[in-house]
């Protein structure tokens, strides 16, 4: 096991690199099992999702090597349909495989997917997508068993804009018969650079980024290389971070038109932000002005994965805050212990009730999924006296270097083995 030590307190200076995007190169490396030639990703993070997925390619029998910092995937000899229940619980993304294995070997067998306990995390909408392309799709002990010819395009609508469904769908009728046309698409940014790979291939998808999306099955994948989208979730953990902290942070290779509603809650609380080519530069101030009202919703809204890294700074901001999260059950395990470090927060069903202290102060502190262990590690780093956060696995699936990071930008933070 293994924990942050952190001596809080001090501003935050300097610059911070942004790593690629992990809910953009998951969907990815999904992709690389729809063709029987290699498939290269480039500034691939080492972090623990991404190296669950490649084990996942492993077991259908595909051969990935680190090459540098790219992940390099050869599907030629891929052959084994069946993902172990054990990998398929630890990941959520694993569900996005159904599609495209299903596509490729004509079956596919998983376990119900896992990943952060954030909420129940139904899969409905990629089953009914699936049915919808001529898949038959059987659940029963917690596995599903899909079996189908050569997928066929239709069209499939969705309940709501669920970024994974919208991925599988893709995912799986890329290489079908005919045209699949997704009604009320998710609109992430990760879904168009998912469109972008998949062309690259050779595939034909157009319309990503709005609510409908069309692909055109072509007969075969080939191979390709690419550099996923900056992570914007990184890139806003780090702006919240400066914020909370204080000082004058520029966060690279950042794309501000992806942040724009964080980047407009931080104006309205009084940070100074300026975004020029691919950097956001922001000054945290003193005296912040609280962000009143915070509703996580699909993207273009605020988005969820941002939720427990402002429910940390509204801790700290003059006047109340009311942070309501629309997505997911369960997606306030950080209050808890930001309570312990002396925030005023009233949870009442999917809102949090914030009053604002002038300060947090150290505690011991145990993170409970991936985002807030990451809004833990923020409110310790901006709370005066030391704190220790624990079970460092989650923030490790999603963030690579985060305590170098903030090292560098000056937080007296340090990781050790207990
Ligand atoms: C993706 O999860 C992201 N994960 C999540 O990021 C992110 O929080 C989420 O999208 C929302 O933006 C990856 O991309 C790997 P959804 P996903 O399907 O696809 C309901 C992180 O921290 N729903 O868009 O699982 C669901 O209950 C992670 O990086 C159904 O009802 O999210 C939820 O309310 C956490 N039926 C809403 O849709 C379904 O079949 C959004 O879920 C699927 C979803």
């Amino acid at each position: 096991m293994e924990k942050y030590v952190i001596e809080g307190g001090r501003p935050l200076c300097g610059a911070v690199h942004v790593q690629s995007a992990k809910n953009a190169v998951l969907p990815l490396l999904a992709a690389a099992v729809l063709t029987e030639e290699k498939v290269v990703i480039r500034r691939c993070p080492r972090i623990g999702d991404v190296l669950g997925m490649a084990q996942i390619l492993g077991e259908l029998g595909c051969r990935t090597a680190w090459e540098g910092d790219s992940l390099v995937i050869d599907g030629a000899d891929a052959a084994n349909h069946e993902i172990p229940a054990a990998l398929a619980r630890e990941l959520r993304s694993s569900v996005f495989m159904l599609g495209p294995v299903a596509a490729r070997f004509g079956r596919a067998r998983i376990a119900y997917p896992g990943g952060c306990d954030i909420g129940l995390r139904p899969i409905d909408l990629h089953l009914e997508g699936l049915r919808r392309l001529g898949v038959s799709v059987a659940e029963e002990g917690g596995y599903i068993t899909c079996s189908c010819g050569r997928v066929r395009g239709a069209e499939v609508v969705l309940d709501c804009p669920s970024v994974g469904a919208t991925e599988n769908i893709m995912l799986a009728a890329a290489t079908g018969e005919g045209t699949t046309l997704i009604r009320n698409a998710a609109r992430e940014p990760e879904i168009a650079d998912l469109q972008n790979f998949l062309n690259r291939m050779g595939g034909k998808v157009k319309g990503a980024g709005g609510s409908v999306i069309a692909v055109e099955g072509v007969k075969k994948l080939h191979g390709a290389e690419y550099t996923p989208m900056p992570d914007r979730i990184e890139a806003g953990t780090f702006l919240i971070a400066a914020a909370m902290c204080g000082g004058e942070l520029e966060v690279v290779g950042a794309d501000a038109d992806n942040l724009s509603s964080l980047l407009h809650k931080l104006r309205q609380i009084s940070c100074k932000i300026h975004a020029f080519d691919d950097k956001i530069y922001i000054a945290g101030g003193k005296r912040r002005l609280s962000p009143k009202l915070v509703e996580t919703s699909p993207y273009p809204g605020f988005p969820t994965d941002l939720q427990a890294q402002m429910t940390a700074l509204a801790c700290v901001c003059g006047g109340s805050t009311v942070v309501v999260e629309n997505l997911f059950e369960t997606r306030f395990k950080h209050v808890p212990e930001l309570i312990r470090m002396g925030a005023d927060i009233t949870v009442r069903g999917r809102s949090a009730f914030i009053r604002g202290v002038p300060r947090l102060h150290g505690a011991d502190v145990c993170a409970g999924d991936l985002r807030g262990g990451a809004a833990l590690t923020l409110a310790a780093v901006s709370a005066e006296g030391e704190s220790t956060v624990t079970d460092l696995r989650f923030i490790d699936r999603g963030y690579c270097g985060l305590e170098e990071k903030l090292a560098a930008a000056g937080a007296r933070i340090r990781r050790i083995r207990v």
